[in-house]
């Protein structure tokens, strides 16, 4: 029986600026073409989107629409703000009227103050593949502005796009925030990494394929960020959670039309293996090994081996 969590995730920001393209093709299967034909949202869309089996995200994908954001903000107000556990605002990167997103942002942020002072925040600066070069540059001046916006509030500001993997890093990290165990996890990720004398292990949830945590680190952005600053002995690369998250859900798409079920993947190359296997029934396991003698038969076993202790 899947048990409600007690609290919801919002998702809001105004008309068109691609929160449904976002939603769907995070918690299921559409490829980013397939998003122009989605209609506007009208009113509150509620939508319970099933999560590592018993945790059930309540996404509430509010249409942007003037009449609609004045209501929530008045009557609606108790109703929406309260009990969340997240609230995640879009704003489009090219939008003409930033003046007036930001007049509805704070009057949410003043609600969520006042409902949910513990809600995390992120804000996604979206559509970032219409921004010409020097991209970094626009993100950094949308960033400062959000955050000014913000108060004194904390707030997580992620650029994003449809069409690359930014989306699923900001989604990763915002999912990561909702897993009450995702420390012990990472624990046991370690030392299950430590045991197949692996580089690193990554457990993704089964639909999203969200990174749900690794075994180096708690969280997957802090080690995103900090390969980049430290590189180590192999420094690897700073998008590979996100960049895996986006390939396998695209295989998993390509393996769906031709009527085929995903079940797991290895690959034996010249320096590394690679092994991706159901761990539990919600999540599946990547195990990476810099070792030519560790045959990926060997981690498979290991995997079955150790199904147990991640139920
Ligand atoms: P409402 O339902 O009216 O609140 O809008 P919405 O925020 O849900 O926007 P929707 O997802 O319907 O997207 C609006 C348009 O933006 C669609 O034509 C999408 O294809 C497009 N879009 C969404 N995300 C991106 C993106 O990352 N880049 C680009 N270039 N277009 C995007």
């Amino acid at each position: 029986a899947a048990v409600e969590m007690g609290s919801h995730v919002l998702l809001m920001g105004a008309s068109g600026s691609g929160k449904t393209s976002m939603r769907s093709l995070i918690f299921s299967n559409n490829p980013a073409s397939l998003t122009e034909r989605l209609g506007a949202t009208i009113d509150v869309e509620q939508n319970h989107v099933r999560f590592l089996g018993d945790l059930i995200l309540n996404l509430w994908d509010l249409g942007g629409q003037d009449s609609f954001m004045d209501s929530y903000l008045t009557t609606q107000r108790t109703t929406i703000f309260q009990q969340v556990g997240v609230m995640i605002y879009v704003f489009d990167v090219e939008t003409r009227e930033m003046g007036k997103d930001l007049e509805y942002f704070r009057d949410c942020m003043a609600g969520l103050k006042q409902y949910s002072p513990d809600a995390a925040v992120f804000l996604l600066v979206h559509k970032m593949d219409l921004v010409r070069e020097p991209r970094q540059l626009t993100f950094q001046k949308k960033k400062q502005e959000l955050e000014e916006a913000s108060g004194d509030t904390k707030v997580n500001v992620f650029g994003t796009s449809i069409y690359d993997e930014s989306l699923y890093k900001a989604w990763s990290n915002i999912v990561h925030t909702l897993i009450p165990n995702a420390t012990i996890l990472s624990k046991h990720l370690t030392t299950f990494a430590g045991a197949c004398n692996a580089t690193e292990v990554i457990l993704f949830e089964r639909t999203t394929f969200l990174v749900i945590a690794t075994s180096s680190s708690s969280s997957p952005s802090s080690l995103t960020s900090g390969s980049e600053e430290h590189p180590g002995p192999e420094p690897l690369n700073s998008k590979r959670y996100e960049r895996t998250s986006e390939l396998i859900k695209a295989f998993k798409h390509s393996c769906s039309r031709v009527r085929e079920e995903f079940r797991s993947l290895e690959m034996e190359l010249y320096d590394f293996t690679a092994v991706l296997d159901e761990m539990t029934r919600n999540t599946y396991v990547l195990i990476i090994v810099h070792d030519p003698t560790i045959e990926a038969a060997a981690l498979k076993l290991n995997i079955r081996l150790a199904r147990s202790k991640f139920e």
